[in-house]
């Protein structure tokens, strides 16, 4: 094997079964490799080799947990780290560069860049909840009783990198809820709002203003195709932003985005609803729901309603 001690950095390749536990454990996607300088790997391991684990901390944040573990009362109340168990391979590239073997890598995933798991190619039309399809603009889908279809833009490539191609556990799990929680007239905020589905959804339940919000300018065009795709303009208003572009009060906030900005945003998302309003959130694996409720609890809203689907869970929140 070629000698690391170099400054070049060194790739671990990471197998398959490696990045299907990190996203059952987190949602989120971990790159096929991860990247070290070996001076980073060296300062990494004597961490973890003065605190006597055989787990390499990836991160200042995995540092912190290896230092000050919490016990298990504590577990969900602060970060999350996800063990990664390292093949003997890997095993072996480690050791080169540090001289130390290690069983396991510890990543916190707010550390690791986030990107999502979908892709609009080969989509078909699905059914979701008790009324809805969802259904890509070029397919048809027959149907004999009374369904809200909403319509997805195809055909463009920029598409690739945005969410919410209503195949998600994640987004299933909002539209039913929204399905269950929208009333006629409702003013809603769709934050995180990616391809646009949750808002076309509610306009189409009958909420009769929705704003939908996202960060990325990708997601505000599609958001926006999608919106004129189905000829909810009239009540769907599309920007680019976060909470603090959305005038308040709403009836219903809907975010489908993951726990660590679900946790930032709880005290604003407690001045967005009016008295009573309902905040769904959709965007969390089980493993970190408790940690999601418990932020948006300690923000002052009651848990109403918890859906699980797959490994992912939808949260109604009700603001007293
Ligand atoms: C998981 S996708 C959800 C897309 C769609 N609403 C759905 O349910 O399929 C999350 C979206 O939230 C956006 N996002 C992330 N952080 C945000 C924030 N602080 N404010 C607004 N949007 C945000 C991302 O750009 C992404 O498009």
């Amino acid at each position: 094997m070629a000698d690391q001690s170099t400054r070049d950095p060194i790739e671990i390749r990471l197998t398959s079964a490696q990045r299907v536990h990190y996203v059952r454990q987190t949602g989120m996607v971990l790159p096929s490799s991860l990247s070290f300088y070996p001076a980073q790997l060296k300062r990494l391991s004597s961490v973890a080799v003065k605190a006597g684990t055989d787990t390499l901390p990836i991160s200042r944040s995995a540092v912190k947990e290896v230092l000050e573990p919490k016990s298990s009362s504590e577990q969900g109340s602060d970060s999350f780290a996800v063990e990664v168990m390292l093949t003997s391979e890997q095993k072996e590239q480690i050791r080169q560069v540090t001289g130390h073997v290690f069983t396991s890598l510890r990543i916190v995933p707010d550390d690791v860049p986030v990107t999502y798991n979908e892709t609009w190619d080969d989509a078909i039309p699905i059914r979701v909840g008790r009324t809805m399809v969802i259904k890509p603009a070029d397919k048809s889908y027959e149907t004999s009783h009374a369904t809200q279809i909403i319509e997805l833009p195809v055909g463009d490539s920029s598409k690739q990198g945005v969410f919410g191609t209503g195949r998600h556990p994640s987004t299933q799990l909002s539209l039913v809820l929204l399905e269950e929680y929208v009333e006629s007239g409702d003013r809603v905020l769709d934050l995180g709002t990616g391809s646009g589905i949750l808002a076309v959804a509610a306009a189409k339940l009958g909420a009769s203003e929705v704003l939908a919000l996202d960060i990325g300018a990708a997601a505000v065009a599609i958001a926006q195709e999608t919106v004129s795709l189905n000829n909810v303009a009239d009540v769907v208003e599309v920007d680019q932003g976060s909470i603090e572009s959305a005038a308040p009060p709403f009836d219903l906030v809907v975010a489908n985005i993951f726990p660590k900005v679900i946790i930032e945003l709880a005290p604003n998302l407690g001045t967005t609803l009016r008295h009573a309003g309902v905040l769904i959130t959709s965007g969390s694996v089980v493993t970190r729901a408790k940690e999601t409720a418990n932020a948006v609890c300690a923000a002052g809203f009651s848990l109403e309603k918890q859906r699980p689907q797959d490994n992912w869970i939808g949260m109604v929140f009700r603001k007293p």
